[in-house]
């Protein structure tokens, strides 16, 4: 047999010829059942979820941007959609088998195996410029209020003065509340859920308190296709309208009408 017909060698252990087969919902699934408080979901973000992340970030701001909890790389996938530069892009993930998934997915971007919550630790000697925005898939809601809070403080501490820290929970209310800032001064964007996505999410944005700049908040998608799906509907009865009052012998339409309704 030539070499070059011969099937790719794999990876011996039963992990490996696992993983091959593996689609990122499949090892999505396994995190969650190994460890259901790290992965936080079940599934993937969805793509709506995904771009609505990645639209709360500047693509053309100065500086990195760290992703924090990146999973198999939904949101990583959309912020490189969006326009960010992989060279960018700072990944940071505690789950070794999805870091492993991430570099060879995204083969310029840095990806860096650690404690998101320890993010001062973990990124020491990483950045070599403020970053421009962390945008977080961290389950925060598994956290109690002030880790979350220590660790809006630390991305802050990191950021440059404008630099956004984005959220999404399935939750209703803010992950990081407010009533607990004990001297941290921030702003809280909420933004339109995302519908679309399984299970609907809603996405946060934080900023310091003296930062004007809000996110243009996007179309959404849920409403539109809402909107479209009436007006189809008004179209659709209007040209029946149309076509019974043309059908009818003039001046007898309503006899049409009681004649199919006798026979
Ligand atoms: C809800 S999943 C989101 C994954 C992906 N961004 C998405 O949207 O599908 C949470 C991710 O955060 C990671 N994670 C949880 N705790 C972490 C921590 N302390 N530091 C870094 N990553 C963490 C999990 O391994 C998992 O990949």
């Amino acid at each position: 047999m030539s070499a070059s017909r011969r099937p790719a060698k794999l990876q011996s252990g039963p992990r490996n010829i696992i993983d091959l087969r593996l689609g990122d919902e499949a090892r999505f699934i396994r995190s969650w059942l190994e460890n259901p408080l790290l992965a936080g979901a079940i599934t993937p973000s969805g793509r709506f979820l995904a771009r609505a992340m990645a639209h709360c970030v500047d693509p053309h701001a100065k500086g990195p941007i760290v992703e924090l909890g990146p999973g198999t790389g939904p949101v990583t996938q959309a912020l490189l959609a969006r326009g960010v530069a992989p060279e960018r892009l700072v990944l940071v993930e505690y789950e070794p088998s999805f870091c492993h998934l991430l570099e060879k997915k995204f083969p310029h971007v840095k990806v860096v195996r650690g404690d998101a919550y320890r993010l001062h630790e973990t990124l020491a000697g990483v950045l070599d410029e403020q970053p421009a925005a962390v945008v977080s898939s961290l389950p925060l809601l598994t956290k109690p209020e002030t880790t979350r809070l220590s660790l809006l403080r630390q991305a802050f501490d990191l950021m440059a003065p404008e630099g956004r820290f984005v959220q999404f929970t399935y939750g209703v209310k803010s992950p990081i509340p407010t009533h607990l800032s004990a001297g941290l001064r921030f702003r809280t964007q909420s933004l339109a859920p995302i519908w679309l996505n399984l299970p609907p999410a809603r996405i946060f944005v934080y900023s310091q308190a003296d930062c004007t700049q809000s996110v243009e908040p996007r179309p959404d998608v849920f409403a539109k296709l809402l909107r479209q799906s009436r007006r189809l509907g008004r179209e659709i009865r209007d040209e029946l309208e149309e076509a019974r009052a043309r059908l009818a012998p003039h001046g007898s339409q309503s006899s049409i009408g009681a004649k199919s309704r006798r026979s």
